[in-house]
């Protein structure tokens, strides 16, 4: 059952139906002021930090769902009769609904009695603040007088606090309402210089801020006070809970239409230009009316809009794909493209599943997004790189997680987890394939953001490697330490006490328990370092002192290589770790949890198997053991209860999470193992089975959104086996863009320039794609002459030798690319 449908002309997901299976979010921003959004208008909004600097509340885990959002109320005066265009909160049954969400906006239209609402939310590009364009259209014969009623709850600032630290918060919240602009200042007048506004751009028939007045004593969003009876309290909030509420009388004579902006927006002043008059406790609101003077402007909020547009015209024409199948082509042109750039901006911090208040950015999150962003904007790839390798610890580990707002790592999580830092070299050598920015290994980063520890960033890879090589442990693989890229993989937590971290337990001090797939990633890692090292080396002679050279890695990615054949490999596929005791696990040895997808994925990327044919056996093993019509599981069999010495794997029940469920970030690598082995109709089988597009028809089951990827869907063992959860910030975004885009259509950044080496289902006869690349655009058109998976390309009408096409003159910007596939 569908909920909505794809506009793919507009690029939009268009929800038909308000009470999805989950609210169906969307997001608002795109550098430093962000929104959730939902299809009901439910949802907050924050300043770069959703803990830190949140400027509405939002209820979690609410019942009835999605509580807190941008509200909006209509009544009809004549009767009293009112409504939420939105449907939530009051959830009076409109007669037309539809939500659109789109790239960086919503619009949500209904109608109700002959009365069209449409209400647009986004933000402007470079701006801290959002609009909410309101368009009222009166379609009956008869005239209407009309009431509208805006409502948000604001958070103050802090959201942990702001949920927890009751005694102190309901005595210091602070407005201001001045020239019918409600201003939110709570702190201002001690430490904080920034301060929330709500503007309106109709003339108020009155306002409130204090929230018990606007729902009145005991009762909730889908039924306040001020709203039943058409009058605002004009109250102003001392302490407790403030809100912002406008109230805008509407005439409409038949036919006609009104449009009424409203802005929220977020705003900072100069410490010593905090108060108008100065010595006051007043806010300067100078620069905040600028900006509202702007966009109240319909003129001036529509051009905005038209530029937000452009602008993801702009990027997501970067890469245009045409295939014969319609869910690659709008996930790849649209909606997977997008997804990767909100878990590039969002990393795991705030969605309907992340709470905002946890997680900062993580480390090896942050470089595995980049690598299904980086071709959009390198710039801040770039920057986020340099971001994060400057958290990096002296001996090469790495802070687990670092806060955004401070882009520090955080002490709380600490590190050890043994996988982190060669994360950091798949990014950088993402970002430089993409780029041909050699600048940025030279670029002189701190370690733990100590000043005077400056060293060039290509020594923070070094150390990135020789973090593992220094932590190997009775097999010669490496220690796992807290977790490997599998967070609940605890192999040295113990942990008995309830409510007990598994991330940061550790009891054991981890000197036995070895990982697999670090192998795995290690051996790719060393890869990376040895092409990056023989490019450097081209480039600059001798006048740069390498005190490794692509040899010495080559030869690390040898023996480790030889040490997983040797301790790795269990016969038919590769295992996953050894225990505290030594004991192997991924193995035909264990009852449970015999065979793992990540070691079978990481393994075969770094091209482990492939001469010794082992690779197929073990993908085989993945398609007999672990697939399932709804995607790959994690692992088989299922942990039937808790191991003290296994961790959070096994305290989900099974079929969930990394108990064995689909946990789809783990899927593309499959995929991309797949086409390294030229079967593109398993990869293409695979990439389609945890498409959410192509699971649209079953969205009663999946509930999820149907535009973006979930983390999860429960596995054959979980009783709601096919149902997602943790829809959007995942890197399953980021991995299946590269495993459909670099390995399936095979349009590949390398750093000697772009690889077209496609590996497609049987049965397509092509594809065309458009890519930029280092200022170049590629026009590729790729044929299906054979049943195979060769390639012959031609360039700009020559044949050319191999699947690089190399870099063009400097003056060429356009190339024109025909691959024939036998
Ligand atoms: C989740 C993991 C996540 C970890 C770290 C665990 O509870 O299952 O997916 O990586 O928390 O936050
Ligand atoms: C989600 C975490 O964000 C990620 O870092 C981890 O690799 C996976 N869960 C698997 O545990």
């Amino acid at each position: 059952m569908k909920f909505g449908h794809f506009d793919d002309a507009q690029r939009e997901y268009v929800i038909t139906q308000p009470d999805t299976p989950l609210p169906w979010i969307n997001y608002l921003g795109n550098e430093e002021y962000f929104g959730l959004i939902s299809n009901t208008a439910g949802g907050y909004s924050f300043y770069k930090d959703a803990r830190l600097r949140r400027l509405t509340r939002y209820r979690y885990n609410n019942s009835p769902l999605d509580m807190g959002g941008r509200y909006l109320y209509l009544r009809d005066n004549s009767t009293g009769n009112y409504w939420s265009p939105s449907w939530m909160p009051t959830r009076v049954k409109l007669d037309e609904y539809e939500c659109r969400h789109g790239q960086g906006y919503t619009v949500i239209t209904s109608r109700l009695n002959g009365i069209r609402s449409s209400a647009r939310y986004f933000v402007p590009l470079g701006e801290s603040l959002e609009i909410w364009q309101v368009t009222l259209t009166n379609e009956n014969e008869s005239e209407a007088e009309l009431s509208l009623f805006s409502a948000i709850e604001f958070c103050l600032w802090d959201a942990n606090d702001d949920t927890t630290n009751f005694q102190r918060n309901y005595s210091i919240g602070q407005m201001e309402i001045v020239d019918d602009v409600i201003y939110h200042k709570t702190e201002y007048r001690e430490r904080r210089n920034h301060f929330a506004y709500f503007a309106c751009s109709g003339k108020l028939a009155g306002f409130d801020t204090v929230r018990e007045d606007f729902l009145g004593p005991y009762r909730g969003w889908d039924e306040p006070f001020v709203v039943e009876h058409g009058e605002s309290c004009n109250s102003e909030a001392h302490g407790w809970q403030p809100i912002g509420s406008h109230h805008v009388r509407v005439h409409l004579k038949a036919g006609e239409q009104r449009q009424i902006i409203f802005i929220l927006g977020y705003q900072e002043n100069p410490v010593a230009d905090k108060f108008d008059p100065p010595g006051s406790q007043i806010i300067n609101k100078k620069s905040a009316r600028k900006a509202i003077e702007k966009y109240l402007q319909p003129i001036n909020a529509d051009k905005a809009f038209y530029e937000l547009r452009e602008y993801w015209t702009m990027l997501l024409g970067k890469l245009q794909v045409s295939t014969p199948d319609e869910h690659t082509d709008r996930m790849v042109n649209i909606w997977n493209a997008y997804q990767c750039m909100v878990t590039f901006n969002m990393s795991r911090s705030a969605s309907y599943f992340e709470s905002g208040i946890g997680r900062g950015m993580g480390f090896r999150d942050s470089n595995q997004d980049l690598l299904g962003f980086v071709h959009m904007i390198p710039e801040r790839a770039r920057e986020r790189i340099l971001d994060i390798s400057a958290t990096q610890l002296k001996n090469g580990g790495a802070f687990h997680q670092y806060q955004p707002l401070t882009k520090r790592g955080n002490n709380d999580v600490g590190s050890g987890f043994n996988d982190d830092p060669l994360w950091l070299v798949l990014g950088v050598a993402a970002y430089v394939k993409e780029s041909g920015d050699w600048s940025i290994l030279d670029e002189q980063v701190q370690y733990e953001n100590e000043p005077g520890t400056e060293s060039p960033l290509y020594e923070h890879l070094q150390r990135s490697i020789q973090y593992t090589l220094d932590r190997l442990g009775p097999n010669n693989l490496p220690l796992i330490g807290r977790a490997d890229w599998n967070d609940c993989l605890n192999l040295n937590c113990f942990s008995d006490t309830p409510g007990q971290s598994f991330q940061t337990t550790t009891n054991k001090d981890g000197q036995v328990a070895e990982s697999v797939f670090i192998a795995g990633l290690f051996v790719l890692a060393c890869q990376e370092m040895a092409g990056i090292n023989i490019k450097m080396k081209e480039g600059r002679g001798d006048s740069f002192v390498f005190p490794l050279s692509s040899e010495d890695y080559l030869g690390f990615a040898d023996d480790m290589e030889k040490t997983v054949w040797a301790a790795g490999w269990d016969g038919d596929w590769f295992r996953r770790a050894y225990d505290d005791f030594g004991h192997v696990l991924g193995s035909k040895e264990n009852t449970e949890g015999q065979i793992f997808i990540e070691p079978q994925g990481i393994c075969v990327m770094a091209g482990l198997g492939v001469e010794n044919g082992n690779v197929v056996k073990a993908l085989d093993a993945v398609g007999e053991h672990l697939a399932t019509p709804h995607g790959i599981v994690l692992q088989q069999p299922a942990f039937s209860q808790y191991y003290l010495h296994l961790g959070e794997i096994s305290s989900y029940p099974p079929g969930y999470k990394e108990n064995a469920g689909v946990f789809c970030h783990t899927n593309p690598w499959i995929m991309i193992a797949e086409a390294i082995v030229g079967r593109g109709d398993k990869a293409f089988d695979y990439y389609t089975r945890i498409n959410p597009s192509a699971r649209e028809g079953i969205s009663e089951l999946h509930k999820c959104e149907p535009y973006v990827y979930a983390q999860m869907i429960a596995g054959k063992d979980a009783a709601t086996h096919g149902e997602a959860k943790n829809s959007w910030l995942s890197g399953t975004a980021a991995w299946n863009y590269v495993a459909i885009t670099q390995s399936i259509l095979g349009i590949q950044p390398t750093l000697d320039g772009l690889q077209i080496k496609p590996v497609i289902p049987a049965e397509w006869n092509g594809f065309e794609a458009t890519r930029n690349f280092r200022g170049v655009r590629y026009e590729i058109s790729v044929k299906r002459d054979g049943p195979g998976n060769e390639i012959s390309l031609e360039v700009d009408g020559q044949p050319i030798e191999g699947t690089v096409i190399p870099l063009p003159k400097e003056n060429i910007t356009h190339v024109k690319v025909k691959a024939v596939i036998r």
